[in-house]
């Protein structure tokens, strides 16, 4: 039996955190990670996917212990392990510790992220395999266009990332874009397990993948899947915003056929986006016949659209999706175009 009194005594536990070479020194609650709480206390801890896939949160504990939530977490090799590299996102402390990490040289987002106990409040069908499910915390939803969450779903086993859809609101609604992924565990619990009205935690916000309305530059939005749903809310966020009237808002979206794509359905629902974004969906199934919108994939439909108009470099790009497809878009704005790092923004779908 689960010795709950334990347990809560472990979680409410309060350890001071240090890093090494500085004065710094952070609180974290004994069911934390260190990266989280890092981040909750403002500091620019080096992240991405805050899932245990990209290795950028990757620390040396110098003093105390740890527990390891994900040991084999694919972010580290075994000999990154062996030489003592643990990852910020999956360790929690025992006790009070110091860590090495060299912290980001750039200001973190306003909005700390901060625990939730949010309700399933509905979901929307888009495809069959995708729908959008909408939850609603007690207080506004504070985060910024583009960013991501982190949800614990019943029955399974680490956190799971979802990306925003919708605009941050003062009713408290957290919205997400979810493909079911075939075998996949968190997913089978939002699509089979969880009713309306059913309770889970949600941390949040995160991410730096961001819309930056400042920037002088027209926006390119490139998407595949899911990936739909930071970029839904980045588009939203764009419509609305004055700082960006002028400007042209370009979304590419691709899926393997017709009935993967959902993105025309998205963008009418909201009366800012409709009209207002210039989309194009691309399918990369050779063997569909009835269809007469662009083929390829993704980055190849980009490719061809971006140098028929001219230099590529002049715009702001924001790009979501699996990762051989946020691969293969990376490449092509950084190694083929040579797109300033400051004018990609980007989450990979680990
Ligand atoms: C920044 C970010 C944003 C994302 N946004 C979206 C989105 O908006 N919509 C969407 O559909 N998908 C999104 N994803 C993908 C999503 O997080 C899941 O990976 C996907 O839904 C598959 O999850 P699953 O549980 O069904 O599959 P599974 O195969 O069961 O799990 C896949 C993921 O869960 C994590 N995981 C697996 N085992 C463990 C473990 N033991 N401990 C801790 N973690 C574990 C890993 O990150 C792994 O990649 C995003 C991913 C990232 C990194
Ligand atoms: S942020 Fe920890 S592995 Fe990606």
């Amino acid at each position: 039996m689960t010795d709950v009194s334990a347990e809560t005594e472990v979680a409410e536990r309060i350890h001071a955190v240090g890093i090494d070479g500085t004065a710094t020194v952070f609180p974290c609650a004994g069911n934390d990670t260190l990266l989280r709480a890092g981040l909750r206390a403002g500091l620019e801890m080096p992240y991405e996917c805050n899932s245990g896939g990209c290795g950028a949160c990757a620390i040396d504990v110098v003093a105390g212990e740890i527990d390891d939530i994900w040991p084999t977490a694919p972010g580290l090799s075994e000999r990154q392990r062996a030489r003592g590299k643990r990852l910020a996102c999956q360790c929690r402390p025992r006790g009070d510790c110091v860590i090495k990490v060299r912290l980001r040289n750039e200001a973190p987002p306003v909005e700390r992220p901060l625990r939730h106990t949010v309700t399933l409040v509905g979901r929307e069908t888009l495809t069959h395999d995708m729908a959008e499910f909408h939850f609603k915390a007690a207080v506004p939803a504070r985060f910024l266009p583009g960013q991501y969450a982190l949800l614990d779903l019943p029955g399974v086993i680490g956190s799971r990332a979802y990306s925003m859809s919708n605009l941050p609101n003062d009713d408290g609604i957290w919205s997400f874009v979810v493909k079911r992924v075939p075998n996949g565990n968190g997913t089978a619990a939002l699509f089979d397990r969880l009713a309306e009205g059913s309770q889970i935690t949600l941390d949040g916000p995160f991410g730096m993948a961001f819309l930056r309305p400042d920037s002088p530059r027209d926006i390119v939005c490139i998407a595949g899947g899911s990936g739909l749903s930071p970029v839904l809310s980045i588009l939203r966020a764009a419509a609305r915003e004055p700082k960006l009237a002028g400007r042209r808002l370009t979304l590419y979206y691709g899926g393997r056929t017709p009935a993967d794509l959902c993105h025309d359905k998205a963008l009418a629902r909201d009366t800012a986006t409709a009209g207002r974004i210039h989309a194009v969906g691309a399918i990369s199934d050779p063997e569909v016949a009835e269809w007469t919108g662009e083929r390829g994939f993704i980055h190849e439909v980009v490719k061809r659209a971006v140098e028929a108009g001219g230099d590529p470099k002049v715009f702001d790009y924001y790009f979501c999706g699996p990762p051989m497809m946020a691969d293969a878009v990376q490449r092509l704005l950084m190694l083929d175009w040579r797109v300033p790092p400051n004018q990609i923004y980007y989450d990979r779908f680990l």
